[in-house]
């Protein structure tokens, strides 16, 4: 293969649709997909037909007819229940038609009337119908079509992207090139590469986009006015035709910085009319515009704080702006304080969010969703569930995940993340009697809210391969497919992944499979194990630096001294942020014989012969878990070189490239943490391995 179709092979990434190897599928695939019985139309509709034509076509060696109308042959009909496609009006009965809601989709083999019906109550749950369609081929997931019935709904409202991308064309923590948004302080017109990027989005089911970071600098204030609204505009208008609405982050000191006004106080009557005016401008240009996601009073951020205000007060501000028009407010729980002295013991940057929101439950309007980060820290390899979550009644909820792998390796380690994600969805929070884990809180279901759902830090930028990582696709892909379904397994979806990127030969698919799951494990052993977090060099975040974070500002101590390491949260002796947990969260957590070894270091100082659950010493933990965490991740490299001539060579040299620089780096990982903690501890590996 030459130069040029590799980089295709990874631009294309899952959508690349490869010809169906299995001989049953593609016979019963021609007999069924000659034809596209499609009666309405509209943009959505439009982007639906075009997927599953050339879905077919590439998959399949045949270009289907379209008509309004069937021929009587076989065909697939498309069409949302009331839209006038009798075949699918005819195929799906009433209780079918009123279980499906209003992005949901139903597919079916009628073969009485000899057609595949996809049908839905809405064009976006056409789209997702039929990406679902051409993920049952591509996957050979079904040997045949004679006999599909299945219906979905997304267990999520919102399912969002979070762009941290700047005007300037840099990324916030983007590790995959520059933004693919932005150039030199001007709004891409190359279209072609965003509406890629929608496509790919969709077709895991994401549904909104904010496009600027949450850290909204000079020009990027400026999305809102005439200067670069219509461009923003522009880009509504690719990702509308995907099903994908447009959210912007705003500087909530815009009434100051682009206003002309002399204060940004949320209660101020002129602050409150200008939100009300500009948000009116937006909507006329983006008439079906999603709302502002807001960084407000965190990180040197402004905020209420200024005005003596607090964050229900700057949130329903923007809430009552937005309402008219159906618009919600996104405001982030991410707030700490970033200048705390080292020295001070009483500050927990942990009980944060918990300290600053819990007592404002039920203030915040009908259309204001609180967006926690996963943890109570920031992203880290393993933290706790953040306690928020649950614990606030009377207010909307969504959960915050980072695709990005700011601090799980940068795009050069192999993580995928999916199954963290997971472990904190399935987090029971014991805030109700049953169904109150967190992808219940977050859904909506726990407390009847309306609004909920899950955002996630984008890994993207304008590398040919999209992520850096050729197999941190896995980790954007999986984040759509489990915010649609929290259900599926990481596993189930490493595999569609796997198959649908590289095609379905068995060994390739195992071994991919298998390094995509285990890989969390190995990140985790040879860099922060038992809970601790933050051993890297401050600032950029990559690599090892064990004191980097431990005499700074930002609240991030593990405490290690010559005795012991770990942060005590307990209740009796420590920050109390254990008491944040209800029910026996709080239990386990709070007691040092309960509290699970994996996140030992996060609730208790201990010294460093502690015995574990597992039998081990803490200080012999530390040792075994980075000697084998960097064996894992030579074998990691083994695996991939075991695969050379299974796929084509360029995406397998760019693989293994990376794999090298992680087994490397996993050892410096291994030594420079082994040596720390032997001349603090002073206490010899029991394996008498080469310490330095
Ligand atoms: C982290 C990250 C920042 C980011 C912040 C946020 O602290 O390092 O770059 O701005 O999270 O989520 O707002």
């Amino acid at each position: 293969m030459n130069e040029a179709l590799h980089a295709d092979a990874a631009y294309v990434g899952w959508l690349g649709y490869r010809h169906l190897e299995s001989e049953e599928l593609l016979k019963s695939g021609v007999t069924w997909c000659g034809r596209v019985v499609v009666a309405e139309d509209g943009e959505v509709i439009g982007s639906a037909v075009a997927e599953l034509m050339n879905g077919i076509e590439s998959m399949l060696g045949i270009r289907p007819a379209s008509s309004g109308i069937s021929d009587g042959d076989y065909c697939i009909a498309l069409g949302t229940f009331e839209g006038g496609n009798e075949l699918v009006a005819r195929t799906f009965d009433v209780a079918t038609q009123a279980a499906i809601g209003p992005e949901g989709y139903a597919i079916r083999t009628n073969s009485e009337a000899g057609c595949i019906a996809i049908g839905a109550s809405t064009a976006a749950g056409i789209l997702y119908g039929v990406f679902h369609f051409l993920r049952l081929l591509g996957t050979g997931s079904t040997s045949d079509l004679e006999s599909l019935e299945l219906a979905e709904n997304p267990k999520n409202g919102l399912r969002m992207i979070n762009q941290w991308d700047n005007i300037d064309g840099s990324i916030e923590r983007g590790y995959a090139g520059k933004s693919i948004f932005y150039l030199n302080n001007e709004i891409t017109n190359n279209t072609e590469r965003v509406r890629d990027y929608a496509r790919l989005l969709a077709s895991t089911g994401v549904n909104a986009i904010s496009i600027n970071n949450v850290n909204v600098h000079h020009y990027e204030t400026m999305f809102l006015t005439d200067k670069y609204l219509p461009d923003v505009a522009r880009l509504a208008d690719v990702f509308r035709a995907y099903g994908i609405k447009l959210f912007l982050s705003i500087n909530f000191a815009s009434p100051i910085e682009i206003g002309g006004l002399s204060t940004a106080d949320p209660l101020d009557p002129g602050v409150r009319e200008w939100w009300v005016a500009i948000t009116k401008q937006v909507y006329a240009a983006i008439p079906d515009f999603g709302g502002f996601l807001v960084k407000a009073d965190s990180e040197n951020r402004p905020g209420p704080f200024t005005y003596d205000r607090d964050h229900a007060d700057g949130a329903n501000m923007l809430a009552e702006a937005l309402l008219p028009h159906g618009g919600v407010v996104i405001w982030r729980c991410f707030v700490y304080n970033c200048k705390q002295d080292w020295r001070d013991r009483s500050t927990d940057r942990a009980r944060a969010a918990y300290d600053h929101f819990t007592p404002q439950d039920g203030r915040f309007h009908d259309n204001v969703i609180l967006q926690i980060k996963n943890g109570p820290m920031d992203f880290q390899v393993r933290e706790p569930v953040s306690p928020l979550f649950g614990a606030m009644e009377s207010t909307n909820q969504m959960i915050e995940f980072q695709i990005t792998q700011e601090y799980t390796g940068q795009q050069r380690h192999l993580c995928y993340l999916v199954p963290q994600w997971k472990e904190a969805l399935d987090f029971e929070t014991y805030a109700k009697e049953e169904a109150s884990s967190v992808k219940n809180i977050i859904n909506g279901s726990a407390y009847g809210r309306r609004y909920g759902g899950i955002a996630a830090v984008s890994n993207i930028g304008d590398d040919e391969n999209w992520t850096g990582h050729l197999l941190a696709q896995a980790n954007l892909y999986g984040y759509g497919r489990l915010a649609w379904d929290t259900e599926i397994s990481a596993e189930a979806i490493a595999e569609e992944w796997a198959r649908l990127t590289f095609g379905g030969e068995e060994r390739l698919v195992r071994t991919i499979v298998s390094m995509l799951m285990e890989s969390l494990s190995i990140y985790e052993s040879y860099t922060a194990p038992l809970g601790v977090g933050w051993m890297v060099n401050p600032g950029h975040h990559y690599g090892p630096d064990v004191d980097g974070y431990e005499y700074s500002k930002w609240g991030t101590y593990h405490f290690a001294d010559c005795h012991g390491i770990g942060v005590d949260r307990t209740v009796q002796s420590g920050t109390g942020y254990a008491g944040q947990y209800m029910g026996s969260n709080a239990y386990v957590y709070g007691s040092v014989e309960r509290c699970p070894d994996e996140l030992l270091l996060f609730f208790h100082h201990v010294p460093y012969t502690h015995v574990l659950h597992s039998g081990s010493t803490v200080i012999q933990h530390i040792y075994d878990s980075r000697f084998d965490g960097a064996e894992r991740a030579e074998q990691l490299r083994e695996d991939w070189n075991g695969l050379e001539g299974t796929l084509d060579d360029g995406l397998h040299r760019q693989v293994a490239e990376r794999l090298k620089e992680q087994a490397e780096h996993a050892r410096e990982w291994r030594d420079r943490m082994n040596t720390y903690f032997y001349r603090k501890s002073g206490i010899a590996d029991k394996l008498g391995r080469k310490i330095y």
